[in-house]
């Protein structure tokens, strides 16, 4: 295992205090803050990015120590207890500014709180723990007056500008040309991961590096056709103008059973298989399979109800869009767009499931097919304005794709700044993507520093922040010289691992103690010359 060095913690307040480990950590932090500042903000950097410039009062002090993806859903609702209704929706979202949903995490929820937004299901990482949640504080919303038109919530609702220009938000898509895919991983990969290339000469889009790639999948046949052989229903059949076939493979998710759909099982059922679909639509977990419960499983588990296809189909969510990151340049290669896609696949007992739009990249379009598409314009994950600053990128595995575009994109229009990448994988002979391209960049000295780690090559696990410390003077350096840094790929773990790294590099080669050393981090972010890409 990696051996990392944990930033010493400054424990005020004890151990046996009633909170959270979460709320404990938060609160020494807090306190470290206004100790080492003389009653200056607060100093973590995790506090560094979570502090809201939205409205204040009302029990809301304009943090947001919830802002955190590895915090468990649980704890985030405690730190926001007692802060406005609008909070408490921003605490029960998953907290990664992933932008599937159309806005931030702050955004989404100020467009709830504010009535904008009537849909409750968009958080994709946060799943149905969020949607439950959500649906519970929108009770409260509900129960509150209505606002006077034009009153609302909030003045930083940023409701997309949506709809507006085609292709430029998941409300309005476009159609884009599927070109071509190639497998990146050589033989005796664990991996299958994807170069997949667009044409957007048709539909006129374009993107600047740094934006994400928004995909309409579509099911898998075999599977729609598995369910409408399970509701023992003709798929020819006529729903919402569609046949069934077409409404399953197009409109809707065929993933998470919904608590909707145990709701109707639990209508036209009796008995024990009432109550358990009753118990499975109230979230709770009878037989301890519900995490495994996609539609299709759900029907199994119910053998012999069969809904009526109109019901069924009105009780599944709508087919969410999926983001990657963009790894072309416009500049570079106008009129083309490309993505490195990791393609999800798992079993569940012996059902083979597959991730619906990273199986729908890798086999289920031809070239030439159209896709449904959109540009999602990136929050704050961009190239510097002054192309001579010089940049460290940290991509992992599929973190490399905005990357890849990063250094395109300096190569096109001749930015003098220096680039340094720290790409990582689980082998080098079969996992180094982009290997040739990225030596010849190196070669022509375009990438000033390529450093690699290769997690499952050695006895020992080793990481992109491993091969970060043990270069830590020179990184040091870079940031000295005012380098912007960049993380992208993983947000649950590699994010959160990078960053510690990082405070320990400060720490150690900018001669500070953890607290400045986090403080710095705080400030690099704040100043935008730390920015995150992950998912
Ligand atoms: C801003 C952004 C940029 C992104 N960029 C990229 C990128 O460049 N490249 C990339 O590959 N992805 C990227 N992603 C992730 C991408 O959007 C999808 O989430 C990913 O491809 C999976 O989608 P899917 O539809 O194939 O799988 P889904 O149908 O969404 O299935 C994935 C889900 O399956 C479940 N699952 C997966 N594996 C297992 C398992 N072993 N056991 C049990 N359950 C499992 C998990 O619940 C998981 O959430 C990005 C995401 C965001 C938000
Ligand atoms: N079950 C799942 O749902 C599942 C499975 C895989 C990936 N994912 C997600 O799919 C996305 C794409 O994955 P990917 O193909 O880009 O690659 P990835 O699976 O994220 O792995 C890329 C590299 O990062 C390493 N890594 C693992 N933990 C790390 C850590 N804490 N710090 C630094 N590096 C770490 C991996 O090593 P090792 O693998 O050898 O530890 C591997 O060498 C990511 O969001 C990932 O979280 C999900």
């Amino acid at each position: 295992m990696n051996q990392m060095t944990p930033p010493p913690k400054i424990e005020i307040i004890p151990w046996n205090a009633p909170f959270s480990d979460a709320q404990r950590s938060w609160l020494n932090g807090f306190f470290a803050g206004l100790l080492s500042t003389n009653g200056a903000a607060p100093v973590s950097a995790e506090q560094g990015a979570a502090v809201l410039h939205g409205p204040t009062g009302e029990g809301d002090d304009g943090q947001a120590p919830w802002h955190d993806q590895t915090i468990p859903i649980a704890d985030r609702m405690k730190l926001a207890e007692g802060r406005p209704l609008r909070k408490r929706m921003m605490a029960a979202m998953a907290q990664q500014d992933c932008g599937q949903c159309g806005y931030n995490c702050n955004d989404y929820s100020e467009a709830i709180a504010s009535r904008a937004e009537a849909r409750l299901n968009l958080c994709v990482p946060g799943g149905k723990e969020t949607a439950r949640m959500l649906k519970a504080l929108h009770e409260e919303l509900e129960k509150a007056p209505t606002p006077s038109p034009g009153a609302a919530l909030s003045a930083s609702v940023a409701v997309p500008a949506a709809a507006v220009q085609p292709g430029r938000s998941r409300d309005n898509p476009v159609a884009a040309t599927f070109v071509s895919r190639c497998l990146l991983n050589k033989t005796g990969s664990q991996k299958e991961t994807w170069h997949i290339d667009f044409d957007l000469n048709g539909c006129g889009l374009d993107y600047v590096v740094g934006d994400s790639f928004g995909i309409f999948a579509r099911n898998e046949l075999g599977l729609v056709d598995q369910i409408i052989a399970l509701l023992g229903a003709s798929h020819t059949i006529e729903v919402n103008g569609k046949t069934l076939r077409e409404a399953l493979t197009d409109d809707v998710s065929l993933s998470p059973a919904p608590d909707s759909l145990f709701e109707l099982l639990s209508f036209i059922t009796g008995g024990a298989k009432r109550e358990k679909a009753r118990a499975l639509a109230q979230g709770d977990d009878p037989d301890g399979d519900a995490e495994t419960l996609d539609v299709m499983a759900a029907l199994q588990k119910f053998s012999g109800v069969r809904p009526h296809p109109e019901a069924f189909v009105e009780a599944l969510e709508p087919l969410q869009p999926r983001l990657y990151s963009i790894s072309s340049s416009h500049n570079a290669t106008p009129g083309k767009l490309s993505l490195t896609v990791d393609c999800v696949r798992y079993v569940v007992g012996k059902r083979k499931r597959l991730g619906l739009a990273s199986t729908f990249l890798a086999e289920r379009i031809h070239p030439g097919d159209q896709v449904k598409v959109y540009v999602q314009k990136a929050d704050g994950f961009a190239l510097p304005q002054d192309p001579a600053t010089p940049i460290i990128m940290i991509g992992p595995g599929t973190g490399i794709a905005p990357f890849r575009a990063f250094l395109l994109d300096r190569k096109a229009t001749g930015a003098p700044g220096k680039n340094r990448l720290f790409f990582g994988h689980q082998r080098s002979d079969c996992d180094f993507f982009y290997a040739e391209e990225l030596k010849a960049m190196k070669a022509s000295g375009l990438l000033t520093r390529l450093s690699l780690a290769w997690s499952r090559d050695g006895d020992k696990k080793f990481y992109v922040q491993d091969r970060m410390r043990e270069v830590g003077r020179e990184v040091w350096t870079w940031l000295a010289e005012g380098a912007c840094l960049y993380v992208c790929g993983d947000a649950k773990r590699m994010a959160k691992d990078v960053e510690r790294a990082l405070v320990d590099i400060v720490a150690q080669f900018g001669a500070r103690t953890t607290d400045e050393a986090v403080l710095f981090v705080g400030e690099l972010k704040k100043k935008g010359r730390f920015q995150q890409d992950v998912y």
